[in-house]
C-alpha cells in the first residue's frame, strides 16, 4: 500500500490524504480538502495556510514567503509535500 499521510485543519473538521509525491493543494483538491489556489507554482499567496505539526518539503528552493513568514510557520501548499501527517491552519 502507498504511503499517505493524513492532513488535518485546525478548527474545522476536514481532513484529507497526501501521499508523498503530490502537493498538499493537488491533494486537497483530490479529497476536497477546501485549500484556496490560483497560480499553484509558489507565487500568489491564495492557498497560503500556517503549519501548526508536522513536516513538509517544497518542490521550489524558496516560495513566495519571507523569512519571517517561513519561521512564523506560514507554508504555500501548492509547492509543498508532506513528509508527516500534517495539521494546517487556514488564514
Ligand atoms: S496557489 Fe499561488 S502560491 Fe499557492
Amino acid at each position: 500500500m502507498a504511503k499517505r499521510f493524513q492532513i488535518t485543519l485546525a478548527g474545522e473538521s476536514t481532513r484529507f490524504w497526501a501521499t508523498p509525491e503530490l502537493t498538499l493543494l493537488r491533494a486537497s483538491l483530490a479529497g476536497n480538502g477546501g485549500l484556496l489556489s490560483s497560480c499553484r507554482n509558489g507565487t500568489c499567496r491564495a492557498c497560503r495556510c500556517k503549519l501548526l505539526q508536522g513536516e513538509i518539503s517544497y518542490l521550489i528552493e524558496w516560495p513566495g514567503l519571507s523569512a519571517e513568514e517561513k519561521a512564523e510557520g506560514w507554508i504555500l501548499p501548492c509547492v509543498a509535500q508532506a513528509r508527516s501527517d500534517l495539521v494546517l491552519q487556514r488564514p
